[in-house]
């Protein structure tokens, strides 16, 4: 396992535009991991109405790049959506054809949304801004959407990403466009790619949250051999 250090994304960046969702102001600015996981205990009942796909479009890029990609393999590949919350994107790819689809986040409530779904294999709870619990080399797939966020999991999550997805492997990542550079994710990628641990497929700036006027990085990176 790795034992690179871990934090949380950085706040100190510029303020985003006034959100009329009372719960995406709280999400952007928690400061502790318990009132984290406290607000999306609160908000998961209610989170895949506030945020419908003509509203929040990261899900469906994220797996469309994942099926665009893998293609006939999706209902062989074995795949982890790290904070998969309420199971937006474990949904899609299940639609898709994935069978295998293993999903951890912080939030209890999240989780048991989730499993609603029964698009998942497997979920758990767990702190992505810790060295992960899941062996080296044990996923085709890694996915993580709408997590690498201000005020909740930080770039080190990238290289655990690079440890626990197989070799030659898929990891498809958004990160909130304004902490893509100030919050450090950048940089993890830029030194994943130079230090030979990964190709990065694709890096496109995407509409993330219409309404709100927010963008996001699609980062697409495959493991290298
Ligand atoms: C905006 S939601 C995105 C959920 C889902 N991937 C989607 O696209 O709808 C952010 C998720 O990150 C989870 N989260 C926040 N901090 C986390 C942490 N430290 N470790 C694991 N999950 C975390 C939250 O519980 C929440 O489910």
């Amino acid at each position: 396992m790795s034992s690179t250090t871990t934090s949380t994304a950085q706040t100190s960046t510029p303020s985003l535009p006034t959100e009329q969702n009372p719960y995406l102001a709280r999400a952007y600015a928690t400061t502790s991991l318990s009132s984290t996981r406290a607000l999306y205990d609160e908000w998961a009942t209610k989170y895949d109405s506030d945020l419908p796909a003509t509203e929040y479009q990261a899900p469906t890029l994220a797996a469309d790049a994942i099926a665009s990609i893998i293609g006939s393999s999706l209902p062989t590949s074995t795949i982890l959506d790290a904070g998969c919350g309420t199971g937006l994107v474990g949904a899609l790819l299940a639609g898709r054809g994935a069978k295998t689809i293993d999903g951890v986040d912080l939030s209890p409530g999240m989780l048991d949304v989730a499993r609603k779904t029964g698009a998942y294999t497997e979920l758990n709870e767990c702190d992505l801004s810790q060295p992960m619990t899941q062996s080296d080399e044990s996923y085709d797939v890694i996915v993580c959407v709408g997590t690498l966020t201000r005020a909740h999991v930080g770039p080190e999550v990238l290289s655990e990403f690079v440890r626990v997805v197989k070799k030659g492997g898929l990891m498809v990542a958004t990160v909130l466009g304004d902490i893509w550079v100030s919050g450090g994710y950048k940089a993890r990628v830029d030194e994943l790619r130079e230090g030979g641990r990964v190709d990065v497929l694709s890096c496109e700036t995407i509409g993330y949250r219409v309404k709100a006027g927010l963008g996001a990085k699609l980062v697409v990176m495959r493991r290298c051999e």
